[in-house]
């Protein structure tokens, strides 16, 4: 069984990346680290707490990671991220206040420990920005060659960014933190918007959910509907909505879901073109390459899977 950590800012998507671990065989989500980004970093541990609940994983802990970037004091949560993922975060669906606390040991030192007990077996997905896993580098570089697996959504190499045409939302919350990961020496798999723009969700299969009866499966539909209503506000070009952040789970768990792209890449933290996921000039030639990037995903076997987990998991 492979021992997971999300790092997360929950966030709809977020939720789905916790339902898609939660559902998978073989998988144990040893614990939750909440992140800022789609929202502050207090209310993501609670969303977290909240859909844990409600999925009925009452023991996995939920810490808190950092609570803005590595180069601010403070986090201001963007306009567009209410809008897009509601003001609570999980589509205005208001759940149950969770009956467990958030855990008192800080995300980068529950994630440092995990390494050091776990190693290779450990698989981190983060889906939010990456400052927590900056900061625990920062802590214990040779963590760095201890982990097994790291999959990240965030980024975009063959297409523009969505916060802009350079940056994609998570890498644009703190590039410093993305570019020292990113020439860390990490091996990291990139699923960037390149693939998670072709990996869409419709009603149509909302509505499955909804047709289960259960408390999670109309939960899920409601908090998911809303998101597919805000893409079509903000992304009226795509029928449907990203399953960005599920889809990185997917690929830490099966990477035959994508094809990637071995490169040397770096972030770009310069004004103009602020969270840039681009190759690394400098180290083109090397042959050794430390990221994966996906290009290219079976969008159609992926989907299939997830609707095969999270129908499962929303049916019970
Ligand atoms: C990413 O940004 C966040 O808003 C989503 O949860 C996802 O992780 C997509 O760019
Ligand atoms: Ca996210």
């Amino acid at each position: 069984t492979k021992k997971m950590i999300l790092d997360l800012d929950t966030g709809i998507d977020d939720s789905m990346a916790i339902a898609y671990a939660l559902a998978a065989p073989d998988v144990d989500l040893i614990g939750i680290i909440g992140s800022y980004g789609n929202v502050y970093v207090k209310d993501g541990g609670i969303n977290a707490l909240k859909i844990l609940e409600l999925l009925g994983a009452t023991d996995v802990p939920v810490y808190l990671g950092e609570s803005h970037s590595l180069t601010s004091d403070h986090f201001d949560r963007m306009q567009v991220s209410a809008r897009i993922h509601g003001e609570n975060g999980i589509g205005q669906v208001q759940l149950p206040e969770p009956k467990r606390a958030l855990e008192t040991t800080s995300g980068v030192d529950f994630l440092i420990d995990s390494v050091k007990k776990y190693g290779q077996n450990l698989t981190l997905v983060p889906t939010g920005p990456l400052t927590n896993l900056a900061k625990a580098l920062d802590k214990a570089p040779e963590i760095a060659h201890e982990i097994g697996n790291v999959t990240l959504m965030g980024g975009a190499l063959t297409v523009e960014g969505n916060v802009n045409a350079y940056a994609e939302a998570n890498i644009n919350q703190d590039a410093e933190a993305a570019n020292a990961v990113f020439t860390s020496p990490l091996h990291l798999t990139m699923v960037g918007l390149d693939v998670t723009l072709r990996t869409l969700l419709t009603r149509k299969e909302t509505s499955q959910w909804r047709d289960l009866n259960t408390k999670a499966g109309t939960a899920f539909a409601d908090i998911v509907d809303y998101y597919i209503d805000a893409y079509k506000e903000t992304n009226p070009q795509v029928p449907g909505c990203a399953l960005h952040d599920p889809l990185a789970v997917g690929v830490a768990l099966d990477p035959s879901f994508i094809t990637t792209l071995g490169l040397n890449m770096f972030v770009s933290t310069d004004k103009e073109t602020y969270g840039r996921t681009i190759g690394d000039q400098a180290r083109l030639d090397e042959p050794a390459t430390n990221v994966n990037v996906g290009i290219n995903v079976d969008a159609d076997r992926y989907l299939a899977t997830f609707m095969k987990y999270l129908t499962g998991l929303f049916a019970k």
